[in-house]
């Protein structure tokens, strides 16, 4: 018998033979896009630590959707960027805040847009903790009521599905059950679940102004050490009533990302974050890599370890340049 009888390097010896028996496909369809919208008219501000990424006034905010859209995008998520912050984040659930505005006014342009918001209070809030602050700690349950509110207003604004990111425990329950009284039962829940204390969000926080004035968010966000208590946290939230739920960030975590597609059966998001976004970005600048095969393969890669749906700084520019 000749030697080797088994050559795997067959069916990589043209692009077309490794198309053809690609396990993972990516797809622009399973993007997300997140922006960030701030007051104003005419405002496209650079995001320093995120270059390309920008803080965006209302009415650019809604060219700059559809430009993704016509790239083939098919969601964003907005995060917001409020004229002031106060100690109970009260910018989070004013209906006439940033995010709301900005929801209505993408809505309005486009109505096939999938509209995600970010439900969360650290942008809101003066010391930029992601629940109200009690004697020097993060109080959880009375976090939840301006929670469920801050979902409210962002449902009657049209948002499409509502993302809380706040890693409070009960938020996704304290939320469902808001929503279901006000009417909204056919809103989606994507939430948060495996959310990591991680240095990966670094360059988010310079653009949402965001970063705690005292302290850090060890006490609600996931210890990177923890991956049991991972699939804890998701089976909390899938038990609450999420109906999508999203590994944070998603490269340093494709362990959690595998196993939790490996035991749960809803859809799973993850988020390639500001720092991944950054690192790629700052190493492409400093041509130490190749920019375009770097995103694709990290994008290959949080695929094959389990996401369905990925959220990225990339997406526009994947979605219109790879036309996949
Ligand atoms: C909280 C929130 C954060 C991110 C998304 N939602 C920041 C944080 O937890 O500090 C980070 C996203 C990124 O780094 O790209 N509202």
């Amino acid at each position: 018998m000749p030697f080797p009888i088994h050559r795997p390097r067959r069916l990589r010896r043209t692009e077309a033979l490794r198309q053809l028996v690609a396990e993972t496909r990516l797809s622009a369809r399973s993007l997300v896009y997140p922006l960030f919208v701030c007051p104003g008219s005419g405002v496209k501000e650079e995001i320093r630590s995120m270059p390309g990424n920008f803080r965006w006034s209302v009415d650019l905010l809604v060219e700059e959707c559809k430009s993704a859209y016509d790239a083939g995008v098919p969601a964003v998520i907005l995060f917001g960027i409020p004229e002031k912050k106060d100690e109970l984040g009260c910018g989070a659930y004013d209906p006439d805040g940033i995010v709301q505005r900005a929801v209505r006014a993408v809505k309005k342009a486009l109505p096939e847009l999938i509209v995600i918001c970010d439900l969360c209070l650290d942008e809101y809030t003066s010391h930029g903790h992601c629940g109200l602050v009690k004697d020097g700690e993060v109080d959880n349950d009375s976090t939840l009521e301006l929670l469920a509110k801050t979902a409210v207003t962002q449902v009657e604004a049209g948002a499409d599905i509502v993302a809380p990111s706040d890693m409070m425990d009960g938020r996704v329950g304290r939320i469902r059950q808001e929503l279901d009284l006000r009417g909204f039962h056919q809103t989606p829940i994507l939430a948060y679940s495996a959310k990591y204390a991680s240095a990966f969000y670094g360059p988010f926080r310079e653009a949402a102004d965001s970063a705690p004035k005292f302290g850090d968010r060890k006490s609600y966000q996931m210890d990177p050490a923890n991956q049991r208590e991972a699939l804890r946290e998701i089976a909390l939230d899938i038990e609450e009533g999420a109906d999508i739920i999203m590994v944070k960030p998603a490269l340093p975590y494709l362990d959690i990302l595998a196993l939790a597609r490996r035991t749960f059966d809803v859809p799973i998001a993850a988020y390639q974050v500001s720092g991944e976004f950054s690192l790629i970005e700052a190493a492409a600048r400093a041509g130490w890599v190749d920019r375009e095969r770097v995103i694709m393969e990290s994008l290959t890669s949080i695929r094959r370890a389990g996401a369905d749906i990925i959220l990225t700084y990339f997406a526009k520019e994947v979605a219109r340049k790879f036309g996949c």
